[in-house]
């Protein structure tokens, strides 16, 4: 059976990824900080639950030597282990706030690929998804966060380019604003207007999780095959519809 390990898997978008693509007949390897998260979703998609700090390069060592021990090296890899960080200017940033962004969103998800892409290129086969950010493609107050999410980019074409002849293919998804349980708790605290994030988009609303997971199994899939280096927003939009600010904002609907 085709094995698939989901990092972050323990919620949000993660968790909807599980699902997915146990939906695709892949076990599912949910690893995740959260422990017990983790072992939740494992529950629901009746797959393997493992402790994984993505930010600890011994740990991400561990889970590879884990799935690898009997012989699995991994089909899919998803790259969802993920924080966010308060919208402040640089000064305000504490540099340890802006060191944990980072280290987790970037360089975590850049060990894994690369623990985990080096065994699949030895195998001659294997897809990659990293989750960025419409905030790495845009100018956003996140001085941590965005320029993590943009290297993820980077990271992806280059990898993609690493491996293309070994088989292994190397893609990355943009969500814009996601209705994943950090963005809930935004919206319910009042941090967040649900109205004004929606405003922005082309489409008027926000993405849901299981739209994210739907557009990663696909780049995991063989239908996606000849595909290797992209970026492909999930967005409703939001990246389209910014800059139509200048004239008032997009049309209203016709119907
Ligand atoms: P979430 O908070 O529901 O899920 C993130 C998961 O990552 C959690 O299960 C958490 O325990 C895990 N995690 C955090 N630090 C970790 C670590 N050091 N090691 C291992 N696991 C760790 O959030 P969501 O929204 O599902 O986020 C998933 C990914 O999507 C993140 O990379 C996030 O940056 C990205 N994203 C989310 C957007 C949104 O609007 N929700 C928009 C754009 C990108």
């Amino acid at each position: 059976m085709k094995i698939a390990v989901v990092t972050g898997g323990a919620s949000g978008i993660g968790r909807a990824t599980a699902l997915a693509l146990k939906q695709d007949g892949y076990m599912i390897w949910v690893a995740d900080v959260n422990l017990e998260g983790a072992k939740s979703v494992a529950g629901e998609v009746e797959g393997e639950a493992f402790y994984l700090d993505v930010s600890d390069e011994i740990s991400i060592q561990d889970l590879v030597g884990t799935v690898i021990s009997g012989n699995n090296v991994p089909h899919v890899l998803v790259n969802c282990a993920g924080i966010i960080q308060a919208a402040v200017s640089p000064a305000d940033l504490p540099q340890d706030d802006w060191d944990r962004v980072t280290n987790i969103d970037w360089r975590g998800t850049y060990i894994c690929c690369r623990e985990f892409g080096t065994k699949m290129a030895e195998a001659g086969r294997g897809s990659i998804v990293s989750i960025a950010s419409i905030a790495g493609m845009r100018s956003v107050p996140l001085h941590a966060y965005g320029p993590a999410k943009a290297a993820v980019v980077a990271m992806t074409q280059n990898m993609a380019s690493e491996w293309g002849r070994s088989g292994v293919r190397v893609n990355a998804v943009s969500p814009g604003f996601t209705l994943s349980p950090p963005i809930i708790e935004a919206i319910k605290s009042g941090a967040r207007s649900e109205a004004a994030l929606a405003s922005q988009s082309a489409m008027g609303r926000l993405v849901t999780p299981e739209e994210v997971a739907n557009t990663i199994a696909f780049l995991c899939s063989d239908k996606a095959s000849a595909i290797t280096g992209v970026n492909l927003p999930v967005d409703a939009g939001w990246l389209v519809a910014g800059s139509w600010e200048t004239y008032g904002g997009v049309r209203a609907s016709t119907s």
